[in-house]
């Protein structure tokens, strides 16, 4: 498999931002016994892996803008390239000693996702794609699934929490598509869960309230295996909107569908 120059360089990023997260994990399993718990540690190998991601790409290219979820947007003299950054996707599964948890890094092209890394350092998971050249785990090319029937379909989701998202509105969602599919994971890391999908673990997946960086990776690995992805409405603002419905194409529109249903009058 060749790799262009510039996913080139978003790997080297991604595994050398890993390396320090896998080495801070190990950290954190020892912490969890004491009664501070890990968390400032946690925020600092957070901050650590970001400036690791963003001095490798912005020396590679200084004049692309960067966004990442642990800094303020810099805005790139070359006004067509941007970098969007989750340096560490899955924190509370990383804080909780649960090895779901990836680095992930994409490259935007006048407002178009062109490449995406996703990385997860405690299974040694490398997850690439670039547009028009295929995705890949490490080095093996992957599709999303097959399958036809919601009914076959295990399916993915995030589910709000205290203080975060819309507990009512998810409880709708849930309900509707908990009674059409084979079985409903939570994962705890939207990069990676949208990963699976490219890599046909998960049939299909949504969330919303999420941001950019937890998406664009995921975003051109689903298309490069030949999914489909839309925010809640069908439309292609996922940035816009912070909601992603992802699938092949007869899941994704099917599980749009299902989750979009009006709230039972009983
Ligand atoms: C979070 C994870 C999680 C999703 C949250 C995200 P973070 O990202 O992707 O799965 O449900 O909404 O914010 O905070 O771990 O980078
Ligand atoms: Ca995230
Ligand atoms: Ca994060």
């Amino acid at each position: 498999m060749a790799r262009s120059a510039l996913l080139n360089v978003m790997v080297q990023a991604a595994l050398k931002a890993g390396k320090s997260l896998a080495r801070d994990f190990g950290e954190v399993q020892n912490l969890q016994v004491s009664v501070k718990g890990p968390s400032d540690f946690v925020s600092q190998a957070d901050l650590k892996a970001e400036k690791i991601v963003h001095d490798e790409l912005m020396k590679a290219r200084p004049t692309y803008g960067f966004l990442g979820e642990e800094s303020e947007e810099v805005k790139g003299t070359d006004g067509a390239h941007r970098w969007i950054v989750d340096p560490l996707d899955g924190t509370t599964n990383f804080l909780h000693g649960i090895p779901q948890f990836a680095v992930s890094i994409a490259l935007e092209r006048n407002g178009e996702v062109v490449a995406g890394v996703v990385f997860n350092p405690a299974t040694d998971e490398l997850f690439t794609a670039e547009r028009g050249g295929g995705a890949f785990l490490n080095d093996r090319r992957i599709r999303v699934a097959a399958r036809r029937a919601l009914s076959d379909c295990v399916v993915g989701c995030g589910v709000p929490h205290l203080g975060r998202g819309n507990h009512g509105k998810f409880l709708v969602e849930l309900r509707h598509v908990m009674g059409e599919v084979a079985g409903i994971r939570r994962l705890g890391a939207a990069a990676l869960d949208l990963a699976y999908v490219a890599a046909g673990r998960l049939d299909g997946f949504w969330e919303t309230d999420l941001s950019p960086w937890d998406m664009a990776a995921g975003i051109v690995l689903i298309r490069e295996a030949g999914g489909f992805v839309s925010d809640m409405k069908g439309t292609t603002d996922i940035f816009g909107s912070g909601n992603i419905v992802a699938g092949n194409e007869l899941i994704q529109k099917a599980l749009l569908e299902v989750a979009n249903r009006p709230v039972p009058t009983r």
